[in-house]
């Protein structure tokens, strides 16, 4: 979604927003612009599309002195993507300007308001109304205006502003969406909307909290109350990400680079977590105390996307060890249900980056009906981690790509971790099994950084065949018909081939109408417990001449019977299949995407994370 940075410091504002912003462009957007101050005026330079058509514009203002700005990404809500939508915009004076993320519910009804008042408005946007309402306050006092105009908003907001009248402070504020501050005691002080904007010039931040508002000068930031205008304490958070993990190190692609760090990612999310010797698994931060887990007695698991493949998952592992009853909701939907959710039940919140609305959104509903929340989370201090009791950090490290990859096979390894953590708690899982799950997940961390070259080798052979493929299904079962899922779903979001993913019993229930010798269908099939109904799924298509993929045991000699294009894994446990299988359908989705020349890091219409409904 839109992207927000803002400086007031002694380094020459632009570069420094610039830079800030491009950090960010993977959130996905639509337009672009940058305000700051020079002489006492304002400068604002904006434009459509990316961000190289705002640089191109800005050859001479990169010298400019200014040592203030705001700088902003748009993903179009109100109003297209064109360069009078796009940010920042200013009131009727010129001197006030607003960068905005979010969408103002009742924008509507306040713009006839203060179009019956006289001003005018030169953009479809909710945003342009705020800065308007503020002006409408303003007098001397630029951070009473905000409050007070803030007062009248229903939505969602993280909000950037200042005034030529107070040329040395930016004020922030936020409610649902995410905003946090960047410290540094010599070169000054920064806000952005996430992390990575920041991490070239400091590590050291302070996530701002719904209802706050921050005034930031070059020596530092205050944290108040928007309702009582009192003092907040916000304590400071060092990041462990650096620049360059946010870096593409050579790969074509965040998104290829970060399939390949997922061996990396997987061990730093199980390490120092289990005991190998006794399959004990350590997770402090779960902070639920084991009598608090012993008396779960149904557990719902709530995420979005990619993120509730993982859920999906899950669901397998924690019921077949820890014997409780799982539900997994989409968060869009948990959150309008009636839910039969109490103080027995333990939500667990999946998101990759702790700002997906909807999630948020159903964590504080479960809050509310009396349950334990859990979170398990890659950003550290997102506002889910705020808010869960307790929290589960992948350690994933920075994830660029829009299409999730690393961060959900280690949600998968956290969420094994979580199973095994459950288990032992409630007794369910005798201690020679436990060591040999707990070292199942401790290798497979391993196995895939051996394989991952051999897996790019054998795809390789299959992208000029299929790179043009209108559709595409993919199929599986048990613990992998939600990798088929999130394999359709990684095809189709970067390489825009429609693609659907079915449990394979299901097919004979309709799809198998779809079928014929154009009609791709990718099949998962380990040879694990429900290898042999597969199999007859297989069966099935190759009847009806589909064109057939397989990803299966190596040294199964029946699979080369049914097709010639076959993806070979080794054997390993049943129960890492899902992590396993899930790195040929990336790495197949992401070849072809990249072979039909798609813009594989920033699809379109999508946003890293989703902070709005
Ligand atoms: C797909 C993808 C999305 C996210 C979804 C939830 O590749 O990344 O489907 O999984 O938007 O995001 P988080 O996990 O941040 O809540």
């Amino acid at each position: 979604m839109c992207g927000i940075v803002g400086y007031v410091g002694k380094k020459r504002v632009v570069p420094v927003i610039l830079e800030g912003l491009k950090r960010l462009e993977y959130r996905g957007y639509d337009s672009a612009g940058v305000a700051y101050l020079e002489n006492n005026s304002l400068v604002k330079y904006r434009c459509e599309g990316k961000l190289a058509n705002l640089e191109a514009m800005m050859d001479e203002a990169y010298l400019s002195p200014s040592h203030i700005g705001i700088g902003h990404t748009r993903w179009a809500t109100h109003g297209a993507p064109t360069e009078d939508n796009a940010h920042p915009h200013s009131d009727s004076t010129g001197k006030l300007v607003i960068v905005h993320n979010g969408i103002i519910e009742n924008y509507y009804s306040l713009r006839e308001e203060l179009k019956a008042k006289g001003h005018t408005f030169s953009s479809e946007t909710d945003t342009e109304v705020l800065v308007h309402l503020i002006e409408s306050f303003l007098e001397k006092d630029l951070v009473l205006a905000v409050r007070q105009a803030l007062e009248l908003v229903d939505g969602s907001y993280a909000i950037g502003v200042f005034w030529s009248e107070m040329p040395d402070t930016l004020v922030a504020a936020r409610n649902q969406s995410p905003l946090v501050l960047g410290v540094h005691d010599e070169i000054g002080s920064f806000m952005a909307s996430d992390i990575p904007a920041l991490l070239p010039y400091t590590k050291r931040v302070v996530f701002l909290e719904d209802g706050d508002l921050a005034v930031i000068t070059e020596k530092g930031n205050t944290v108040f109350s928007i309702h009582t205008g009192e003092q907040v304490e916000r304590k400071e958070t060092v990041i462990e990400w650096n620049a360059a993990m946010a870096e593409k190190a050579g790969f074509r692609h965040f998104m290829l680079k970060e399939i390949f760090e997922q061996p990396q990612a997987i061990t730093n999310t199980v390490s120092g977590r289990i005991n190998p010797e006794t399959g004990e698994i350590n997770i402090p931060e779960i902070n639920l105390s084991g009598d608090e887990l012993a008396a779960v007695k149904r557990i719902f698991l709530v995420a979005c996307g990619t993120s509730w493949h993982a859920a999906l998952v899950a669901k397998y592992w924690i019921e077949k060890w820890a014997r409780v009853p799982v539900e997994v909701d989409i968060a869009s939907e948990f959150r309008y249900r009636n839910l039969l959710v109490d103080e027995n039940v333990l939500t667990i919140a999946i998101s990759q980056s702790g700002e997906t609305a909807d999630t948020l959104a159903g964590i504080r509903l479960a809050k509310e009906l009396g349950s334990k929340v859990l979170t398990i989370c890659n950003v550290v201090g997102s506002t889910m981690t705020r808010e869960a009791d307790g929290t589960i950090y992948t350690h994933a490290g920075p994830e660029i790509g829009v299409a999730s990859t690393k961060a959900f096979t280690s949600q998968l390894a956290a969420l094994f971790l979580f199973a095994l953590f459950l288990a032992e708690r409630k007794n369910t899982v005798d201690a020679e099994k436990r060591i040999e799950l707990a070292k199942a997940l401790i290798d497979i961390g391993p196995t895939i950084e051996k394989e991952l070259p051999v897996i790019q080798e054998q795809i390789a052979s299959l992208i000029e065949s299929f790179y043009d493929c209108r559709d595409f299904l993919f199929i599986g079962r048990g613990l992998n018909f939600p990798i088929a899922l999130e394999g359709a779903l990684k095809l189709k979001e970067i390489s825009y081939i429609h693609a659907e993913g079915y449990a394979a019993g299901e097919l004979k229930h309709g799809p198998i109408a779809l079928i014929d010798k154009e009609m791709p269908i990718l099949s998962l099939v380990p040879k694990d417990s429900v290898y042999q109904k597969v199999i007859s799924n297989v069966e099935e298509i190759k009847a009806r001449q589909g064109r057939i993929i397989l990803i299966g045991s190596r040294g199964d000699t029946q699979l080369s019977t049914l097709t010639d294009d076959v993806i070979y894994l080794p054997v390993i446990a049943e129960e890492m299949n899902p992590i396993l299988y899930t790195i040929p359908a990336q790495l197949l989705s992401y070849e072809i995407a990249a072979r039909r020349g798609c813009d594989v890091d920033q699809p379109r219409n999508l946003a890293k994370s989703v902070t709005v409904e």
